[in-house]
């Protein structure tokens, strides 16, 4: 996708002829319409993947569209905690990130196994293609963005994120975002979550959800 594609949207959902509204929304292979575009390919979407960078409201969406879609939530770092019953600051400081990646990319394996889940992933784990590809299979992947600016100024305060501890983590979320950006392109919806709430933000994703199934 390029910048342009920011302006494709589908209209009943489109805001961004209002005052201050960033583009909303981005479909992949939304050719040259501006209506939605069902995913044509052959996937059978049972499950729906957020990715996006830290900050991005992955898990409050998540959680609001599980409940919409009586779907179950799944949180990719959440699991890794309970399961190896430590924080993921742990597990970057004793074993390092390599290998909090790796258990990233051994869950990712299961999830194709999963019905009817929504699932929030951490912001470095579509990063790594082998665990896009897969998510790809089974999940419509639905990109939450933010600019480095609004990711800031969410997660400043919060403590839990081993790659934001230092005190240059302002320009560490600039560095890391261009470096993801390929990444986070590659999803089927990319949504812009600047200045939308995560109600909004909820709502836009079960609207794409919903047509990308409508396709199929
Ligand atoms: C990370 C994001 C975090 C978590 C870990 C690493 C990243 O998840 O997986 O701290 O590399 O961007 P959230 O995106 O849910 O904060």
């Amino acid at each position: 996708m390029v910048a342009a594609d920011l302006d494709r949207c589908r209209k009943p959902l489109c805001r961004r002829h209002s005052q201050n509204t960033p583009p909303i929304i981005s479909v992949r292979h939304a050719g040259k319409s501006v209506t939605p575009w069902p995913v044509n390919d052959t996937r059978h979407l049972v499950n729906l993947a957020l990715i996006g960078f830290m900050g991005t409201g992955k898990s409050s969406a998540g959680r609001l569209v599980a409940e919409q879609l009586h779907f179950d939530y799944l949180d990719t770092d959440e699991l890794i905690q309970s399961r190896t019953g430590r924080t993921i600051t742990e597990i970057f400081d004793a074993d390092g990130e390599a290998a909090f990646r790796k258990l990233e990319r051994q869950l990712v394996g299961e999830l194709a196994a999963r019905k009817r889940t929504v699932i929030a992933t951490g912001g470095g784990l579509p990063a790594d293609p082998v665990n896009l590809a897969s998510l790809k299979t089974h999940a419509l992947v639905v990109c939450l963005w933010a600019s480095p600016d609004k990711i800031w100024e969410r997660v400043r305060n919060q403590t839990h994120r081993p790659l934001l501890r230092d005190p240059g983590s302002q320009s560490k979320i600039r560095e890391l975002l261009a470096a993801r950006e390929p990444f986070y392109r590659q999803a089927d919806v990319l949504i812009n979550t600047d200045l939308r709430s995560a109600r909004e933000v909820a709502q836009q994703i079960l609207y794409q959800f919903k047509f990308a199934q409508s396709g199929q």
